[in-house]
């Protein structure tokens, strides 16, 4: 699969979108670039079993797009998969890429998105849905929570909330059976971390 991904960076509208990408994420590892490079990794891997069932160019545009409108969600009060999906439309219109291939990379970000609650239609759109959610789980999905919480000023107690409102029921909303061997780990390094939390928490408790 990373020859296959070699070879798709070989064509120059994808290395255009990934490069296009690369700028726009920027560097911020919670939303930015440095997570759109880890869901293409996860993405890679979940696709290595389905290959021959998936349109592997359309899944890797859209996630290399799914998150690009992220930063002008206040700006247009949208969901921010809306937003990706619909500059993916207008970009990859002015690409030359056909009606066809837009309408399935529209597709599979609309649905990748937790909040949004769209249900994937496509096998490719469940891998990207997947890919994303695992990103959110694991020591990674730990890092993730508290640098945005530190940027939100928010509490341990509210990231605590947020482990047990969102991040604990992640794996409930997997849908494919790989996914589901990566979650566990990752699931499990997640109850663990929040035991230890809590534990220190209630050590350090002044009454
Ligand atoms: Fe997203
Ligand atoms: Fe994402």
């Amino acid at each position: 699969m990373e020859n296959m991904f070699k070879s798709l960076l070989e064509n120059h509208s994808i290395r255009t979108i990934y490069e296009l990408s690369k700028i726009v994420m920027g560097k911020d590892p919670v939303h930015g670039w440095p997570h759109v490079e880890r869901v293409l990794g996860l993405v890679l891997r979940l696709s290595e079993k389905y290959r021959d069932r998936i349109d592997l160019e359309a899944l890797v545009v859209a996630t290399l797009l799914h998150d690009i409108g992220r930063r002008f969600e206040e700006d247009y009060g949208e969901h921010h998969a809306v937003i990706s999906a619909r500059l993916a439309k207008h970009l990859l219109k002015a690409m030359g890429y056909n009606e066809d291939f837009i309408g399935r990379v529209e597709e599979i970000i609309l649905s990748h998105s937790f909040s949004l609650n769209k249900k994937p239609e496509s096998l490719e759109a469940m891998i990207l849905s997947d890919a994303d959610k695992l990103d959110a789980i694991g020591a990674i999905g730990v890092v993730r929570a508290f640098m945005l919480g530190g940027e939100c000023r928010e509490t341990i107690e509210d990231k605590i909330k947020h482990f047990h409102e969102k991040l604990l029921k992640l794996k409930e909303l997997l849908y494919l059976e790989e996914s589901a061997r990566i979650a566990e780990r990752r699931h499990r390094f997640l109850e663990e971390f929040l035991r230890e939390l809590e534990r220190d928490l209630e050590e350090s408790r002044v009454y």
